[in-house]
């Protein structure tokens, strides 16, 4: 059987972590703030962007939310992402993904400054997860390193198989691992026997989108398995993308759904959005002390 990897618990002991972080910026005299931008009516989006103002309160960061109509003109999205880029009380700016299709999702990406992109999605952003210079680091796949770390779980020299290669965390992720000194595989949808693959994992990663989609035969007994799935059943209930009944019994470590990534992913952009304020806390210090 294996053993439960409580995300909700972690994440809960990071975000007090990060509440007295912020308590110090402000004593410093720079309080945290993010702008969080929703264009549209998802309202699987909605609920998302309602968990991140909620967690921001939490923890003492001040949050201003954007909510603009699914009509909104490129234009005026582009206006105000530059209004946020200047303004100097906001340290983070996230639009959330996806947008309605007559936005330019990677126009809109380029605009966000990339000293204020907490999703870490601006390609300067990512050239710097490449090379592992971390101004940010991607909400996702951190959220996974973190889990991971607090397990007590070492990548190191372990075979670190990751499904799915999407630019918010397949493809990150295998990054983080690689880092991290793991020998990794990123599997996709043409990959060629792909059970033979994950069978490998030491640490699987699954990040696909399909309920259910790692059964126990993918699964190499003993593996730590991660599921990244965020999927809604018929009946409205939460699943990941691994089949957790089956796979439990054989893994040594798994992450349920709810309860396993998906706090950590906003945990990270708190994070995030702290480095970006202690970064503008930092540069006011030293301009004062040029003054003086
Ligand atoms: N939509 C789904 N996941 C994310 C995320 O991590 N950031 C943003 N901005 N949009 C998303």
């Amino acid at each position: 059987m294996a053993k439960l990897i409580d995300g909700k618990a972690i994440a809960a002991e990071i975000r007090c972590e990060i509440a007295a972080d912020v308590q110090a910026l402000c004593a410093r005299g720079v309080q945290p703030g993010l702008a969080v931008i929703l264009v549209g009516d998802d309202p699987a989006s909605a609920v998302y962007v309602r968990n991140k103002k909620k967690a921001c309160e939490q923890t003492g960061i001040r949050s201003e939310s954007y909510e603009l109509p699914a009509d909104t003109t490129e234009e005026q999205l582009l206006a105000l992402i530059r209004k946020l880029n200047a303004d100097p009380a906001i340290h983070g700016i996230l639009v959330q993904l996806p947008l309605p299709s007559h936005l330019d999702q990677k126009t809109v990406i380029h605009t966000i400054s990339p000293e204020k992109d907490v999703d870490a999605f601006h390609p300067v952003n990512v050239g710097k997860i490449m090379i592992g210079d971390y101004d940010f680091l991607p909400c996702t796949p951190a959220g996974v390193m973190a889990l991971l770390e607090r397990s007590g779980i070492d990548c190191t020299g372990k075979e670190c198989v990751v499904v799915g290669r999407s630019n918010i965390v397949g493809k990150p992720q295998a990054m983080l691992l690689l880092h991290a000194n793991g020998t990794v595989t990123v599997c996709h949808s043409h990959t060629k026997n792909l059970a033979e693959v994950t069978r490998r994992a030491d640490i699987l990663v699954v990040a696909v989108g399909r309920a259910d989609f790692v059964g126990a035969d993918m699964v190499k007994p003993g593996a730590v398995v991660v599921d990244v799935g965020m999927n809604r059943r018929a009946d409205g209930k939460l699943t990941g993308d691994v089949d957790f009944a089956a796979v439990e019994p054989i893994a040594s470590y798994i992450t349920p759904v709810p309860g396993g990534v998906g706090p950590m992913t906003i945990t990270m952009l708190l994070k995030n959005t702290v480095k970006s304020a202690e970064k503008s806390a930092e540069t006011l210090d030293r301009q004062s002390s040029r003054v003086i």
